[in-house]
């Protein structure tokens, strides 16, 4: 049995995390929630029990084994050093280490051999990159990935809580006829399509989430794929939707392709033509698995070697909640 502290556990992430901790009966002698002085007097629902969240401070670590963080990359340079000292295994949910060379990234399905160069710290790869990986790994593995393309529909929870909030709020007040009036986001977020909100390099014309898209799909299939991303915020609540484009070494041949995903875990098949049924956000929202399909040939390609897919995942579990638990439950 472990001692486990989510540091960030008012959070959109971190309220996953509690649950599930609790469906996959992960094995909890003690739950310790942190969260920032804010938070003080609120409690959560733990395997039927009120905990009380505490506040974050160096010395919130004693006995903890496993420590899952979902505070922001500010809070995690901050205190995770603290809960490794303390002997606690950090899963880190921010993009703080991400790329440090000595900090395995990883998913579970992908590269959980990384796990074992740890040195207290694990990071979660961001989520997009994590939903993109799950739905091209099962097609990389028998047919190799030359090049990637990637346009992302992403859900307001990517941005927190506060995020989700300000959706509904905006949603109602749209509805209502009033303006919406954008807070955490710069634009509106109901009824709304805009460019990712990460901050865009003025040189490449690339935002952050992409250059993450990039970074850290490289880092996790440890190879130089030429990836392409055009990183995009929709008006969806809490699964990301993907649209990609491969180039593979070759030629595409979809029934493999459909046997491979069917044989993959993480990920499930969704692709029935006859009925227009593909992957949707609100049918990803609160599953584990990624969803995948629209699989097609590039009805543009020369040589049949490209090909194009659509997936959804729910972007606080597979892409960062469950992915950390499931890192945890390995180490
Ligand atoms: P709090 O609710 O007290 O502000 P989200 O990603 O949904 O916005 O959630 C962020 C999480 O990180 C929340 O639980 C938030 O706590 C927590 N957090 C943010 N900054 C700090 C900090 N400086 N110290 C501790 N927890 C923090």
């Amino acid at each position: 049995m472990k001692h486990v502290a989510i540091v960030g556990a008012t959070g959109a992430v971190g309220q996953e995390m509690i649950r599930v901790l609790e469906q996959r009966k992960f094995p909890v002698s003690t739950l310790t929630l942190l969260a920032s002085k804010r938070s003080l007097g609120k409690s959560m629902t733990f395997q039927g029990k009120q905990v009380p969240v505490q506040e974050l401070t160096h010395d919130s670590f004693a006995g903890v084994n496993v420590a899952l963080f979902s505070a922001g990359a500010t809070t995690t340079k901050q205190f995770a050093p603290s809960a490794v000292k303390a002997g606690a295994i950090v899963v880190d949910n921010s993009s703080a280490f991400r790329m440090d060379p000595g900090t395995p990234l990883v998913i579970p399905e992908i590269n959980p051999e990384d796990l074992k160069s740890h040195k207290g710290i694990i990071a979660n790869p961001n989520c997009c990159a994590i939903i993109l990986l799950m739905a091209v790994y099962p097609i990389h593995k028998i047919n190799p990935i030359k090049r990637i393309i990637v346009s992302t529909y992403q859900s307001a929870s990517g941005a927190g809580a506060k995020a989700m909030e300000e959706l509904r709020l905006q949603a109602a007040d749209v509805l209502a006829g009033k303006a919406p009036v954008p807070s955490v986001f710069q634009f509106p977020i109901a009824f709304n399509v805009f460019s990712h909100n990460a901050a865009m390099d003025p040189e490449t014309g690339y935002n952050g989430e992409e250059l993450k898209v990039i970074e850290e799909s490289h880092k996790i299939l440890h190879n130089d794929i030429p990836i392409s991303p055009t990183c995009i915020r929709v008006s969806t609540m809490r699964a990301h939707a993907e649209s990609v484009h491969l180039e593979l070494t070759n030629p595409v041949d979809l029934d493999a392709i459909r046997r491979a995903i069917e044989n993959s875990p993480g990920v499930r098949l969704q692709d029935d033509r006859k009925t227009n049924h593909f992957p949707m956000p609100l049918e990803a929202s609160g599953q584990d698995d990624v969803i995948v399909g629209r699989l097609r040939r590039d009805i543009a390609s020369k040589d049949g070697r490209e090909m194009d897919l659509f997936c959804c995942g729910d972007q606080l579990l597979k892409g960062a909640a469950l992915n950390a638990v499931q890192i945890a439950e390995i180490v």
